[in-house]
């Protein structure tokens, strides 16, 4: 058993484990379970002809639920208009809600332009999460602290050079180990309890996450809503954490993120199959009720801005600004897009979908 005292630099944290202390039968039957979730979600997938829409729609909640672990609360609407407009005019937790998203969107692109996670890559996505170039931690100081008692629950190893030579094993394990999701769950509890960075670890690790699912091909574009899940069983989250630490209970902390994969693929696959449904039915409803300016273009660039405007048009069709706003407002007409005035500029909802990202 390990000497751990909350409130000590956790300078003992071990390596990940090797496999026979893992691998026990209820972790290898989940593990088949969750990759068979994830195996039908990423199938599912390519049932939305373009991919934007999707990773659009659910990037964008994956950032939200994410972000909100930090209590930010900031609705989808106001997340919608932020992706319409200029991110100047935003509060704060918006903000950052957009840079989780922006930060999201570059890891899953160098994932797959590189097939490579380094060291770098994880600074970068810290950064643009937080905004500030700290990067690792130098300074003794970094602790976790329960929000209501305050009361000292963590205290990360202390020391560039402990911090440096976990987090080196760590890139090497992230990108060496074979594909398993046993091992996603070992990684998140490494990368958490190294806690490289002054702020911003948990955002970064659940980042991360959706990256090695791009990484081992479990997926090919980042739309597991995986956050909610976490954010939805919190206590629970920080409590098998604190058991792996205080009593090397790695069998319920496994199992924990395993379940999380099934069944937040078994939600998106919902939500995909919803959203494929409403694109059919806007496109026969498109081409029935205003056939002279009907394209599944047209109707797509609905999808992948749920809130539109002129220019989205003019760029996604290619027609003059005038030809676009009659579009606009045609579509509206016909009951597909509800029109509203945002300061001098014309917004155009597909309320329709919004719902569906909502449920
Ligand atoms: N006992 C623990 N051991 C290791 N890591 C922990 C423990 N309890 C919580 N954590 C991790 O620490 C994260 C919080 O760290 P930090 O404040 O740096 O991240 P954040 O992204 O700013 O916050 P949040 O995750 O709350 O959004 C949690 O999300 C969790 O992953
Ligand atoms: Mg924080």
């Amino acid at each position: 058993m390990s000497s751990f005292n909350p409130r000590l630099p956790y300078n003992s944290l071990l390596l990940p484990p090797d496999n026979d202390k893992i691998e026990t039968i209820a972790i290898l039957k989940q593990e088949t379970n969750a990759a068979a979730a994830l195996a039908e979600l990423k199938g599912l997938a390519n049932i939305i002809p373009n991919q934007a829409i999707l990773i659009n729609a659910i990037v964008l909640q994956e950032a939200k639920d994410s972000s909100e672990i930090e209590n930010i609360i900031t609705t989808r609407d106001e997340l919608y208009k932020a992706l319409s407009t200029t991110l100047k005019k935003y509060d704060p937790a918006t903000k950052e809600v957009m840079y989780y998203r922006e930060a999201l969107n570059e890891g899953s692109q160098k994932v797959s332009q590189r097939n490579l996670i380094s060291l770098s890559d994880i600074i970068h996505l810290q950064q643009t999460i937080v905004k500030n170039d700290a990067g690792i931690r130098k300074l003794p100081g970094t602790a976790l602290v329960n929000d209501t008692t305050e009361e000292v629950i963590y205290t990360p190893p202390s020391g560039e050079d402990i911090i440096l030579t976990l987090m080196t094993n760590f890139v090497e394990y992230l990108n060496n180990v074979e594909r398993s999701l046993t091992k996603l769950a070992v990684l998140h509890y490494q990368f958490e309890s190294i806690h490289p960075f002054y702020d911003g670890n948990g955002r970064t690790g659940r980042i991360i996450n959706i990256l090695y699912l791009l990484l081992k091909g479990y997926l090919d574009t980042p739309i597991l809503y995986l956050s909610s899940y976490i954010i939805k069983n919190k206590a629970q989250y920080y409590r098998l954490l604190r058991e792996v630490t205080n009593e090397a209970a790695w069998e319920p902390w496994i199992l924990f993120i395993l379940q999380g994969i099934e069944e937040t693929s078994h939600e998106t696959i919902i939500k995909i199959k919803h959203i494929k449904e409403l694109l059919e039915q806007t496109i026969e409803k498109v081409r029935r009720q205003a056939p002279k300016i009907y394209s599944k273009e047209l109707v797509e660039t609905l999808f992948v801005n749920p809130y539109c405007k002129v220019e989205f048009i003019t760029k996604s069709i290619g027609v003059e600004r005038k030809a676009a706003s009659r579009y606009l407002h045609q579509l509206a007409d016909i009951g597909v897009l509800t029109a509203y005035k945002a300061g001098k500029e014309n917004i155009f909802i597909n309320a329709a979908l919004i719902d569906i990202l909502k449920q």
